[in-house]
């Protein structure tokens, strides 16, 4: 038996029609979405993000503006320029592209801008409230991973999950988030003893470490969900998951491929949350 594929290319094309109705909704009251993109320095891979970023807003009918500054750019500029952007009426979104050059301290950045407008959901008190529950703007990728379950009818209630892996942007929130669908959830990483053995367990094995082909199709037990956040480039330039894809396929009941995965829905619910943040101004006026 083989296992049936997540198709994040698929589901995220669903989602962004849907945006793209409720743009043109927003837009008959006087509305449009309004995305800010800075990035600074010229790494090449944030490059690539910003631009599909851009591209994106373009394609739903969103405003964007993307700010590229150099290198060289101090805090004390960047601070200026997320202070002007929480000002703006027409930006509803403000996402600062990580990493950040290493003189600038990456908290003060993410702390300065405002929570209505933290479309990345990492400042500490979108944090804060997606923890307690309450309305928040959730990150991205998390995100992500919850929406490909719900859409591909896969329910996490009751079920076992086990999230390797214990970032800021994907272990940590998508572990909440899932025991918010009323998943029990096992956290482990790199000082996991017995991490087979704990995968073993699972009804949905979510990987987010950055280690190329990790989970081995015996840490997978027959059937499982099996969720790849991870995203590693080859020796060869081949792009490859955390998840040893063609021998885990053979086991697992369900699976994310790499690229196709939860790559395309990152983008796509950073444009909801966007889409959110304008409806939520909208509202409030
Ligand atoms: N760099 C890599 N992924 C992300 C992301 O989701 N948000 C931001 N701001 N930077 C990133």
């Amino acid at each position: 038996m083989s296992a049936q594929w997540i198709d994040g290319k698929k589901i995220s094309g669903e989602i962004r029609e849907e945006i793209k109705q409720e743009v043109a909704r927003l837009k008959e009251r006087g509305i449009r979405p309004g995305l800010a993109v800075v990035l600074v320095g010229d790494d090449p891979a944030s490059q690539v993000y910003v631009r599909n970023k851009a591209r994106t807003c373009e394609e739903l009918g969103f405003y964007s503006e993307v700010h590229r500054l150099p290198a060289e750019t101090s805090q004390a500029e960047l601070l200026e320029l997320v202070a002007r952007l929480n000002g703006q009426d027409n930006v509803h979104g403000i996402l600062v592209q990580l990493p950040l050059p290493k003189h600038i301290e990456e908290k003060a950045v993410i702390d300065a801008i405002a929570v209505e407008k933290d479309v990345d959901g990492f400042h500490p008190v979108s944090v804060g409230n997606m923890v307690i529950g309450d309305d928040a703007l959730l990150p991205c990728t998390p995100a992500g991973v919850i929406e490909l379950l719900k859409r591909s009818g896969l329910s996490a209630a009751g079920k076992h999950a086990v999230v390797i892996g214990r970032s800021n942007i994907v272990g940590k929130p998508v572990s909440l988030l899932l025991q918010r669908e009323h998943a029990t959830v096992t956290m482990c990483h790199s000082r996991t003893p017995n991490l087979p053995e704990l995968a073993r367990q699972a009804d949905i094995i979510v990987a987010a470490v950055g280690v190329p082909k990790l989970v081995k199709a015996d840490w997978v037990k027959p059937g499982a969900v099996v969720i790849d956040v991870g995203v590693n480039r080859l020796p060869d330039g081949k792009l490859c998951g955390d998840v040893d894809f063609d021998e885990v396929a053979k086991v697992a009941g369900w699976i994310t491929p790499v690229p196709g995965g939860v790559g395309p829905m990152t983008i796509t619910m950073l444009m909801k949350n966007t889409l959110k943040a304008a409806l939520a101004k909208a509202d409030q006026a």
